[in-house]
């Protein structure tokens, strides 16, 4: 085959995608112009290092951004991956004024070590859920404002039309649940869930009525299966299941998660003007771990980046990139030789390739609720 008449083949093929593209496009809707994201450090792309004055140490970041870049991981988040599919930008960090951010396609809330319910003095995030709303509420107001002054703001703040067609997206919750295991029995923490989705119910009304209209819910993952947690809560072996998970702390996310499914429904139910989607990610990262050679990874449990070696290799005393010296030992957490054969990054968070694996199997539409086509973002994800 000649090269012109290759070209035009190929020219043909993807006009074909497009079209089939526009056809899909028709049903359900991906092409949202803006992504408004609430979370914690799941999500977290620089917001709590901005807000509290502090810089992550390498090796985070090392294999994608070559510099730490907010993020306690060694690369790009789900979150990333999601921008990517979507084919929108990274999002900036709402309080990261430095760089130029643009927020014009989004902005990102989410810090690291927040929870649902207000912070307490003791509190690793003072940007707790409620707070994060009022940021964005802000945040809107005040691009609402320059927008109004004239047009050379349209370059860098998002118009009303985008608030009303962007992406609210949201993971939040393992920090309540997480948290309260050290002070709490399991029983008083599965009692307090209603409180929590109460809190969290409030701030997604508070968005509804300023007028967000698409809803994308992160459900919790297995925290259970968290060097930390197995760490602190797993020393006796018949605290763990059959995964090496402490099972009161995946119980706990579970209800959490039945709790949540249907409080997105009953949302659902009150705004039929609006689309909540609920996703799982629980039973995502539930199968990566339990089936975790099938899918690449050599290390399900254990963390790459940490102090102390197998089978956790996680200390608390020193988070990733630290180094301590304790009673005149020196202690340091430094990265594995290849993360890409660990799930777990830092003892807390996934590493780059496993979010990859969890946002690949998140754009199957099989793990939300309502189900999507995996039509449509497997064309976006495609870049001529
Ligand atoms: C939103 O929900 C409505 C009603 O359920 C549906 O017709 C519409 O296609 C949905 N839009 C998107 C973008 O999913
Ligand atoms: C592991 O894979 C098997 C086979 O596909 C599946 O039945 C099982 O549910 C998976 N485990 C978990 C915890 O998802
Ligand atoms: C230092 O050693 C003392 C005595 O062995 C011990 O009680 C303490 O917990 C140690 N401190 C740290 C930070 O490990
Ligand atoms: C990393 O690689 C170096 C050089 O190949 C080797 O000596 C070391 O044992 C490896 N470390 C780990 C934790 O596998």
């Amino acid at each position: 085959m000649g090269d012109s008449k290759k070209n035009t083949v190929i020219n043909f093929y993807i006009v074909l995608l497009f079209s089939i593209w526009l056809a899909v496009g028709d049903s359900v809707d991906f092409n949202f112009p803006a992504v408004f994201n609430l979370g914690d450090s799941n999500s977290d792309t620089g917001e709590l290092a901005a807000g509290l004055g502090f810089q992550l140490a390498p090796p985070n970041g090392q294999n994608y951004f070559k510099t730490p870049s907010g993020r306690a991981c060694d690369g790009r988040l789900i979150l990333d991956f999601l921008m990517d599919a979507l084919d929108l930008p990274f999002l900036n960090a709402y309080l990261d004024s430095l760089g130029l951010p643009n927020f014009r396609k989004g902005c990102n809330f989410a810090a690291a070590g927040s929870t649902i319910l207000p912070a307490t003095a003791s509190s690793i995030s003072p940007f707790s859920f409620g707070i994060q709303v009022s940021q964005f509420l802000r945040f809107k107001a005040r691009a609402l404002e320059l927008l109004a002054k004239g047009r050379k703001f349209d370059k860098y703040v998002p118009s009303e039309d985008i608030f009303e067609k962007g992406l609210y997206m949201f993971d939040i919750g393992q920090n309540d649940l997480a948290g309260a295991f050290y002070s709490k029995t399991l029983d008083q923490i599965l009692a307090s869930i209603p409180t929590i989705l109460l809190e969290f119910e409030t701030g997604i009304k508070r968005l509804y009525d300023d007028g967000a209209r698409y809803f994308w819910i992160h459900n919790t993952g297995p925290l259970g299966c968290l060097p930390q947690n197995v760490a602190k809560f797993g020393t006796d072996p018949s605290k763990l299941d059959e995964f090496g998970c402490v099972s009161s702390h995946n119980q706990a996310a579970k209800t959490f998660n039945l709790q949540l499914h249907a409080l997105c429904s009953k949302l659902q139910g009150q705004y039929p003007d609006s689309n909540v989607t609920y996703v799982d990610i629980f039973t995502i990262k539930s199968n990566l771990i339990a089936n975790y050679s099938r899918y690449g990874f050599e290390q399900p449990i254990m963390a790459c980046c940490g102090s102390g070696g197998p089978p956790l290799n996680y200390d608390s005393r020193v988070s990733c990139g630290q180094t301590k010296i304790l009673n005149g030992t020196t202690i340091s957490a430094k990265a594995c030789n290849d993360s890409s054969e660990y799930i777990n990054w830092d003892g807390i968070h996934y590493t780059e390739t496993a979010n990859q694996y969890v946002a690949s199997q998140i754009l199957t539409g099989k793990y939300s609720d309502p189900p999507f086509s995996d039509k449509m973002p497997f064309l976006l994800k495609l870049k001529f």
